[in-house]
């Protein structure tokens, strides 16, 4: 096999999503349009991966960090101009050229191999992937002679009006012989509606120069869809979304309803787990066998235990252990620990806190930076007083202890394995194990203290 380029044009704004943010940075079910291209290109046996930028190239770096070469098309004047600029950083190699664009985000490693073996098995200097639309309307249409040979693709803006009718369209993706793509590119003109230098102007070159073009037509339309408006991107969205819903659900986890279930690529869901509707799982989530997840939760890099419970509830990055209770309305920040049979109750908020084996949380409370064993009950209202203003410190709760309602723990602060605290306590000292901490004035009730008022008023 020859060594392949891949190239891949990403320096276009994206005047038709309307946005601010480059169009390859916006987010496709979980990640940036541009990662799903640059995934599948990792899985293919390339010599060189080069990545035009120009729109906001540094928030690309940045996100795509070092495993590309990038060069700058510092003014967009169309994708012949943008392939140009990688001319001299490919000065040195000698092969095949495989161009890709950035917004066509669902191509698979199956075609783009079967792409190449075919361009390189029959030594086409130019290999173009085609497909046919149902409605091709904003593609660079395809153009045959009588014998179905290709004679040149033309774009939308330049169609004359019989030749709108025709679907087979330019996917966009190409293979080039590397000496004959530069010759041709030096050709192009701007010749056209949009005044633009068009990669696809290279076709004809070629052909002039009496040279064959290969062409692959693929089936399966959806795995060459653009991404040009917002309405793409939610149509591209939605798809991904459902494809991932039905793998689960193939998979024994029952959706109760797809329409209102955001599940992104690569979370994993045991068996007769049950996803009640409005609920988004993100980032990796695992989620173990016979849980009850929703109505109404937000899991995200969550590590979910089986048999666990979790409703209308957030969950970041923590992990909650076999058997737990979670909700409603709780909310478990990164770096949490719900042990097995633990409950976190209502309005309960958890941040990088260990809740042990057992223990409970029911109402109204807030955990942070604690360490809380096992078979511990919190009373409604507690609150750890973890930060003092300008640093953060610890809470340590020993195996079996009861704290009252409405307690403020004044971190740093121990309470010792069983130990009892009385509600409305204002605990500031450590608490020795099996003692009873109380820490509020004590009451006084004044005898005839109304009676009295009301004399002193007449
Ligand atoms: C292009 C093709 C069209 C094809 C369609 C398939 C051309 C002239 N037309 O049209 O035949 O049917 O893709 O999706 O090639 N880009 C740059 N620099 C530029 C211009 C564009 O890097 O100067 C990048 C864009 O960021 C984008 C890609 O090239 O990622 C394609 O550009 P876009 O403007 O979307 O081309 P289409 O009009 O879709
Ligand atoms: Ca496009």
């Amino acid at each position: 096999m020859r060594d392949t380029a891949v190239i891949i044009m990403a320096a276009g704004k994206g005047k038709r999503m309307k946005s601010n943010l480059p169009k390859v940075l916006h987010n496709l079910a979980g990640k940036p349009i541009l990662n799903y291209v640059l995934d599948t290109v990792d899985q293919l046996e390339v010599k060189r991966k080069i990545l035009i930028i120009g729109y906001k190239s540094d928030k690309i770096r940045e996100l795509m960090g070092d495993k590309i070469e990038y060069v700058e098309q510092k003014e967009q004047l169309g994708t012949a101009h943008a392939v140009l600029q990688t001319k001299k950083l490919l000065s040195g190699f000698k092969g095949d050229v495989l161009i890709l664009s950035g917004d066509v985000p669902f191509l698979t490693v199956k075609n783009l191999k079967k792409l190449l073996e075919y361009h390189q098995a029959n030594n086409f200097f130019c290999t173009l992937v085609s497909t046919v639309l149902k409605n091709p309307k904003g593609y660079g249409r395809i153009i045959r002679d009588k014998k179905g040979e290709i004679k040149g693709i033309i774009e939308e803006a330049d169609l004359s009006t019989d030749k709108k009718k025709i679907t087979e369209i330019n996917s966009g993706i190409y293979c080039f012989n590397k000496e004959k793509l530069f010759q041709a590119l030096e050709k192009v003109t701007t010749d056209n509606k949009q005044r633009e230098y068009y990669l696809t102007d290279t076709v004809k070159i070629l052909l002039g120069e009496g040279l064959t073009i290969g062409n692959i037509i693929i089936k399966d339309y959806s795995e060459i869809l653009g991404i040009n408006n917002q309405l793409d991107l939610a149509d591209a969205s939605q798809k991904v979304y459902q494809k991932t819903l039905q793998n689960l659900m193939l998979q024994g986890v029952t959706i109760v309803d797809p329409n209102s279930t955001f599940i992104e690529r690569g979370v994993k869901i045991g068996q007769d787990t049950i996803i009640y509707p409005f609920t988004i799982i993100e980032k990796g989530t695992k989620i173990g066998s016979n849980c009850f997840i929703g109505p109404y939760s937000h899991l995200i890099d969550a590590d979910i235990g089986k048999g666990v419970r979790v409703w209308a509830s957030i969950i970041e990055s923590s992990a909650v252990k076999e058997g737990a209770n979670i909700g409603p309305y709780a909310h478990l920040r990164p770096e949490t620990v719900v042990e097995k049979g633990a409950k976190i109750g209502n309005f309960v908020e958890l941040k990088k806190t260990i809740m042990g084996e057992g223990s409970k949380a029911s109402h109204l409370t807030y955990l942070g930076d604690a360490t809380i064993g096992k078979k511990v009950n919190i009373g409604a209202g507690t609150i750890t007083c973890n930060y003092d203003g300008e640093k953060k410190h610890k809470t340590v709760i020993e195996d079996g202890v009861f704290i009252g309602s409405n307690n403020s723990l004044v971190a740093p602060v121990k309470l010792g394995k069983d130990s009892y605290t009385g509600a409305g306590s204002t605990i500031t000292e450590d608490v020795p194990a099996g003692n009873l901490a109380i820490a509020r004035s004590r009451q006084t009730n004044i005898s005839g203290w109304r009676k009295k008022k009301k004399e002193d008023k007449s």
